[in-house]
This record gives structure tokens, sequence and C-alpha cells, in this order.
């Protein structure tokens, strides 16, 4: 028999024990706000690595022509990116003066050194020096089957299973560009549009540079689709 139980299967001391705020438990409010951006953080993080998972075993499934479960996987990761940037919702009732009393406990720890979040904009595309490999398993599975990309992007494709493929991905990308300008739009709110982020960036300026659309080329065949 097992010896496993809640505890011990989901390793919920090692859990519990990782938001560490440096903020004293004295400073009752501000103690809680720092946690809160922690966990905020932390839990993000996790997701993500849910995330990069799903879309690497998106990717293998197109490859082998498991279009459905590609399809599935896909649809989860765009929930799980809208789930998080709920988090940042929640986040945003912070107030900026409360978040001023915590937020030189940062240093200059950013967001920008995330390799998971880096990982990500790699994987949809978004990286000029690496191609994502979802887009180039779709691209592998329009070359088997013979149809053009530009068809799969209505619903009346001729490969109705590969065109959900196609569906979840353009939700996915746009879900994770929700997630970016509601991003920004916190990072505003925070700290205004000409204060520095701890990360030595411009701060709100730096990052609404940065809102593409994820998976470029398939808004291209959109618009394409509409010649
Ligand atoms: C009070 C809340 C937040 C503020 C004020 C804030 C501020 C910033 C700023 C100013 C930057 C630009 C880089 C820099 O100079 O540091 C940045 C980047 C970033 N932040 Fe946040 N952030 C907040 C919350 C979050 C949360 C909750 C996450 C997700 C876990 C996150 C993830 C990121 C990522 C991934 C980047 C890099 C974006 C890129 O390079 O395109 N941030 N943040």
């Amino acid at each position: 028999m097992s010896n496993l139980n809640y505890s011990s299967y989901l390793k919920i001391e090692s859990l519990l024990s990782l938001p560490t705020p440096l903020t004293s438990p004295d400073e009752r409010a501000t103690h809680s706000a720092e946690h809160f951006f922690i966990v905020t953080h932390q839990t993000s993080e996790l997701w993500l690595s849910q995330v990069l998972l799903d879309l690497s075993v998106g990717a293998a499934a197109l490859r082998e022509g498991h279009y459905m479960q590609a399809a599935e996987v896909i649809e989860r990761c765009a929930v799980v990116i809208e789930m998080m940037t709920g988090h940042l919702d929640v986040l945003s009732m912070m107030s900026p003066s409360r978040f001023k009393e915590f937020r030189g406990n940062l240093g200059t720890a950013s967001g920008r050194q995330s390799t998971q979040f880096r990982s990500l904009d790699r994987d949809l595309g978004m990286d000029a020096h690496h191609q994502s490999p979802l887009f180039e398993a779709l691209e592998g599975a329009c070359e088997r089957t013979g149809v053009e990309l530009d068809s799969l992007v209505f619903p009346e494709s001729p490969e109705p299973n590969l065109s959900r493929v196609v569906a979840a991905m353009l939700n996915l990308s746009r879900k994770v560009w929700k997630w970016k300008a509601t991003h920004v739009e916190l990072v505003v709110h925070m700290i205004g549009t000409s204060e520095r982020g701890t990360g030595n960036t411009s701060g709100a300026h730096f990052l609404a540079a940065r809102l593409d659309m994820p998976f470029p080329r398939l808004w291209e065949a959109v618009s394409r689709a509409h010649r």
C-alpha cells in the first residue's frame, strides 16, 4: 500500500514555504500585499510550466497527425492564460502607494528575467531567431494533407480537425496578447508612464512597444483569406 497522502503527494510543505516576503510581518498590510505580489508571480510561473508542457505535447501530437489531441491541449493553454490575466486583474486592486511600500525590496529583479516567459514568446513564434515548434508542426501537417494554411483559418475548411487546431492557436494568440495588454495596464496603474522598471527598461513604453500578436504568420493567413 502506498504511504502517500494529500500533503506528501502534492508536496504542500515545500509549496507553502515558497512565498517569503521581505517586509516584516509587523507591517501587517504591506507584508500581506508583498505576499500577494509574490504568490501572483509564483502561481503564474507554475501555470506557465503547464502551458509550456502542453505546447510541446500539442506540437508532438500535430507531428503525429493526432489533430484532436493537439487542439485539446492548445485550447487548455488558452484558458490557463486567461486565468493568469485574472491574476493580474486581482493584483491591480492593490494601490500604487501600497506597492511603493515594498517595491524597493525587488531590487533589480524583473519579470524580464523570467526564462519561462521568454520560452513562451519563442514557442509562440515571437522570437526572430527561433521558429515556433507548434507552427512548424502545423506547416508539416499542411504539407502531409495537401491543404493550404490559408484555407484552414475559416471553419468551413477541407480539414475540419486541422482547422480546429488553427482556431485554438488563434484563440491562444489573442489570450496571450490580452495578458500582455493587461500587464501594461497594470504597470501604468502602479508606476505610471515615465517611471523606469526594476529591470531598467523605460517601463510601460517598453512593454507597449512589444505588444505584437503571437503566431504572426497565422494572422497574415487570416488577412490573406479576406482577399
Ligand atoms: C505590480 C505589478 C507589476 C509591475 C509594476 C510590473 C512591471 C514591469 C515592468 C516595468 C516591466 C518592464 C521590464 C523592467 O524594466 O522591469 C515588466 C516586465 C515583465 N513583467 Fe511585470 N510587472 C508586474 C507584475 C507582473 C506579473 C504578476 C507578472 C507575471 C508573473 C509579470 C511578468 C513580467 C514579464 C514576463 C515581463 C517581461 C516582458 C517582456 O520582456 O516583454 N509582471 N514588468
